[in-house]
């Protein structure tokens, strides 16, 4: 079979066609469908193929789906011996001979499809490592902009800016960083070049008192490096604070603001020098093992808080640390899986929220375990050096995920820490130590550089002024009841407070029909569920969380905290009864249908609590190994809520999940009258809940992501298989188009939208008023007017993060008026809709604010929009670019429910 180009169009079509066609393997029922695509990156963009090993160079993926089945087919293609390729003066051709594609699965019939998984098909290059040649080195520039009045003040971490009402004031720390900067190279000039890398190098897996040990250096402490993104990790007398997901439900800057704060405050008080959080991983996939550390599927919901996380934690006084830098979008292969990204999407999409964490002034920066187009992260200059370096002007420092290097050469590719020092856990090497000393010895790599990576990592210390008076270290990580090394400090104060603000706040209101919530002084009111009650061996009887037994409030792994205590449902539900003298009765037990059903009935009101878990790959619970293996609820949750909803006509659920989950049995039951998406908010989560469920709190919380109504609605699947040895190729073929995005591009109807939650009253929209936004400072006017040819400026250190890019440039004003007959929160959303042939999805969220409104009572909202929100990242100019075409906008209530609109006036 003969092809000409363009190769890569007409590609997925042949194969589809021959796929169809193909003799598949015999199998028994069920039968299968068969899809398979296969893109031809390399061929597409090289018609140079005389004989290459096509078999490498085409990423092959093929996906399977067994209709009415809950089997996960196996599917396997092979086009190693069938596809080859050549190339005549320009033009390229490719003959497939035989295409082959065999699949099996076994399983019993249910109501959905089984998820659709695709298997990797490996590097298409083998990975690339960075070159052990002799370098040069030069520090990048400290871009420094003209602070500009009222608008940027220059400002130090220890005082940032309030909250922002239109979340476009952009701090100007770079006088704070030139002088932390002062200090540190006066301090490092004095230090040997063993000393310089001792500041460079960890001190090995549980070599100190921290997950992360920098050992002293002179008359200089050291560090400590702690998890996790809520709370100090290992410690007591700490608060276990919400989840990262919840915290992005609230859509509220404020809360995201304090909740930073005070988990600062609470590992300054603990000695931390750097907290390891706040994960911001963009939730591509539903499974996603760690989904739940970070802040949700939109990158403009994660960098808003992302950056006011940072701008709180270090206020206290704590570096924080932003992390996975970058594409660790799951727990399967996470060391050897390489993610293939464009440029676009990367910058779009993925990188946004560590450009936020830059303008948030972040002291540090994590690069994470996988590969990104076939280079590691940790060694991946592209990224580390050219986006957040030179780019994004970021000042501080990179560290290695633990065991995340690779190669002593990743100093000149950017990374400027390595974790926890040694190569592998205990290996009692390591690749920069006695490795980084000689390979400047030899010449490989400059002083300079070690003189820069030093610099960066102490003026990080000084600019969150470390240097005055902090707290010595007082926990011991990894041993805990040590008396000598534990102080027990308590650094909780009232921190609860926030946190079950933060619960309510974030919990969703899916359902309500028949008036079911809030609750009105039930007579009786019956608990099912394990979900409701505590868990028998105490709320941290799993290590790292590792297990799912009674409410669940924060997912598995290093993204934990212990517990201080934890409010069950249960408990606070029968707090509450005692007040309103209602009668409560629970059930616990999940899989004892007949003795629920009974438990249920003739109650006022069967509230039932479920829950789906997953968490970071080094823990398996009930085969999840990090990553779900499907999106439905755990515990025979489905049949459950079923019959109690066959046996009760006042229904209830209560879902406490690291993410999406099918609700499709049961969310159309005319019992179920009210489903509450409350997530994971930490130790008060029953408070919380109790909260919604009485209407002391009317629900604001809006959905981070896309609750689908099938897994493979989804845009991205987990990619599962490869041997021990192999690096899996994690195609990101859909672009700019993950969750919401790729719903409303393939109108795909989802179960709940991203942004969509309810409330006890209701909100009437009005009075839309546009305006651009004049500024006095004309510095640099030519690149506004570049800017409106549709042109980029010029890529230049710090150019991503430039004040005219992201001043306020349309200011957009309207009402919102309370029509209902209580007091409540409304999260408006402004979503940008860009002219076709800008390549964007339909809507993409670029700006939202919380507000309280009283019944009756009109208030007026603010959101701006800077260039940088309107643009659109051009690969060839390297630069972002207004689109051609009117750029429009909506503003409403989630991302599809749009209440007024208008067109840019730039
Ligand atoms: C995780 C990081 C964490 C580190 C230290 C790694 O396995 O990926 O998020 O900060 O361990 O515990």
């Amino acid at each position: 079979m003969k092809l000409s180009p363009p190769l890569s169009a007409l590609l997925p079509l042949l194969l589809a066609a021959i796929a169809s066609a193909a003799p598949q393997a015999a199998s028994s029922a069920p039968s299968f469908t068969i899809t398979a695509t296969v893109t031809a990156s390399s061929l597409s963009a090289a018609p140079t193929l005389s004989s290459p090993p096509v078999s490498t160079s085409i990423a092959s993926s093929v996906s399977a789906s067994v209709p009415n089945s809950s089997a996960e087919p196996s599917v396997s293609i092979s086009t190693a011996s069938s596809v080859s390729a050549s190339s005549e003066s320009g033009s390229a051709s490719l003959s497939l001979s035989s295409f082959s594609i065999s699949a099996s699965a076994s399983g019993s019939a249910v109501s959905s499809a089984a998820p659709t998984f695709n298997t990797g098909a490996g590097t298409e290059t083998g990975i690339i490592f960075p070159s052990i040649t002799p370098q040069s080195f030069t520090p990048f520039p400290i871009p420094s902009d003209t602070p500009i009045p009222n608008t940027f003040p220059e400002t130090d971490p220890s005082s940032p800016p309030p909250v922002s009402d239109s979340g476009k004031v952009v701090p100007d720390f770079a006088q704070a960083w030139k002088a932390a900067y002062s200090k540190a190279k006066a301090r490092v000039s004095k230090w040997t070049l063993e000393q310089k890398v001792n500041a460079t190098t960890g001190v090995g897996w549980m070599g100190g008192l921290c997950v992360g040990n920098i050992p002293p250096i002179g008359d200089w402490d050291g560090l400590c490096l702690e998890d996790s993104p809520l709370g100090v990790r290992f410690a007591d007398f700490v608060t276990a604070f919400p989840t990262g997901v919840n915290t992005a439900a609230t859509f509220n800057r404020t809360m995201m603001r304090i909740r930073g704060e005070f988990m600062g405050a609470e590992h300054k008080g603990k000695g931390v020098h750097v907290a390891l959080g706040p994960m911001m991983n963009m939730g591509r996939i539903a499974q996603g093992g760690r989904n739940w550390e970070g802040f949700g599927a939109d990158p403009f919901l994660t960098g808003e808080a992302a950056y006011e996380t940072i701008l709180g934690m270090q206020a206290s006084g704590v570096q924080a640390c932003a992390k996975h830098f970058i594409n660790n979008e799951q727990e399967h292969k996470r060391t050897q899986s390489s993610s293939n990204v464009d440029d676009r999407t990367q910058h779009e999409i993925y990188a946004h929220p560590f450009l936020r964490s830059v303008q948030a002034g972040v002291a540090s920066v994590m690069c994470s375990y996988n590969l990104i187009n076939d280079t590691y992260a940790c060694d991946n200059d592209k990224l580390m050096n050219d986006v957040l370096k030179r780019e994004f002007g970021f000042q501080g420092y990179v560290m290695s995920d633990w065991s995340a290097q690779h190669t002593t050469e990743s100093a000149m590719t950017g990374l400027d820490m390595t974790m926890p020092g040694d190569i592998t856990f205990n290996s009692g090497d390591s690749y920069f130590g006695g490795n980084l000393t000689a390979y400047v010895k030899n010449g490989t790599i400059p002083e300079s550089r070690v003189d820069d990576m030093a610099t960066r990592i102490l003026a990080a210390w000084y600019y969150l002024g470390q240097d005055k008076r902090y707290p010595k270290v007082n926990f011991n990580a990894f041993h805990t009841l040590d008396p000598a090394t534990n102080k027990h400090v308590d650094v909780q104060e009232d921190h609860f407070t926030i946190v079950r603000a933060i619960g309510a706040a974030s919990t969703v209101l899916l359902k309500n029909t028949r008036h079911a919530l809030p609750l009105n002084k039930p007579r009786s009111v019956v608990l099912v569920g394990n979900d409701a009650g505590p868990a028998r061996n105490g709320p941290n009887g799993f290590g790292d969380r590792g297990g799912d037994d009674g409410i669940l409030a924060m997912g598995w792994g290093s993204g934990t905290a212990q517990f201080p205590y934890l409010i069950s449902p249960l408990e606070a539900i029968q707090t509450r009864a005692r007040k309103d003298r209602s009668l409560v009765s629970w059930f616990l037990n999940n899989f004892d249908l007949n003795g629920a059903a009974n438990a249920v009935q003739q109650q006022d009101v069967a509230l039932v609590f479920v829950s789906a878990d997953s968490g970071e790959g080094y823990i398996t619970v009930d085969g999840n190994e990090g990553d779900r293996k499907n999106l439905t609820l755990w515990q025979n949750a489905d049949n459950l809520i079923q019959t109690v909803a066959n046996n009760n006509e006042n229904t209830v659920v209560v879902v406490n999940s690291v993410g999406p989950a099918i609700v499709e049995p049961w969310i159309d039951h005319p019992n179920v009258t009210a489903v509450l998406w409350a997530g994971l908010s930490g130790q008060e989560a029953g408070n919380s809940i109790a909260d919604v469920l009485y209407g002391a709190f009317n629900p604001s919380g809006r959905l981070p992501y896309t609750i689908a109504k099938r897994p493979e609605d989804y845009s991205a699947q987990l990619v599962l298989g490869g041997g021990p040895d192999d690096i899996l190729s994690i195609p990101y073929d859909e672009g700019l188009a993950i969750d919401y995005r790729h719903f409303d591009a393939a109108g795909i109807e989802p179960r709940f939208e991203f942004g969509f939650g309810l409330s006890y009253t209701t909100f009437k929209y009005s009075n839309l008023q546009i305006a651009r936004v004049s500024h006095s400072d004309h510095t640099s006017s030519s690149f506004e007017s570049l800017w409106a040819q549709g042109k980029a400026a010029p890529p230049s250190p710090g150019s991503s993060a430039a004040i005219w890019l992201h001043r306020p440039a349309v200011q957009l004003k309207f009402d919102i008026t309370n029509t209902g007959k209580v007091p409540g929160g409304e999260i408006a959303q402004v979503y940008v809709q860009h002219p076709k042939g800008a390549g964007e999805p339909p809507n993409v969220l670029k700006g939202f604010k919380d507000v309280l409104v009283g019944v009756g009572q009109t208030k007026t909202v603010e959101v701006t929009l800077s260039r940088y929100d309107l643009s659109v990242w051009d690969t060839v100019q390297q630069g972002w670019v207004r689109p051609k075409g009117d750029i429009k906008f909506a503003v409403g209530q989630s991302s599809r429910e749009f209440r007024l609109r208008g067109t840019v006036p730039l």
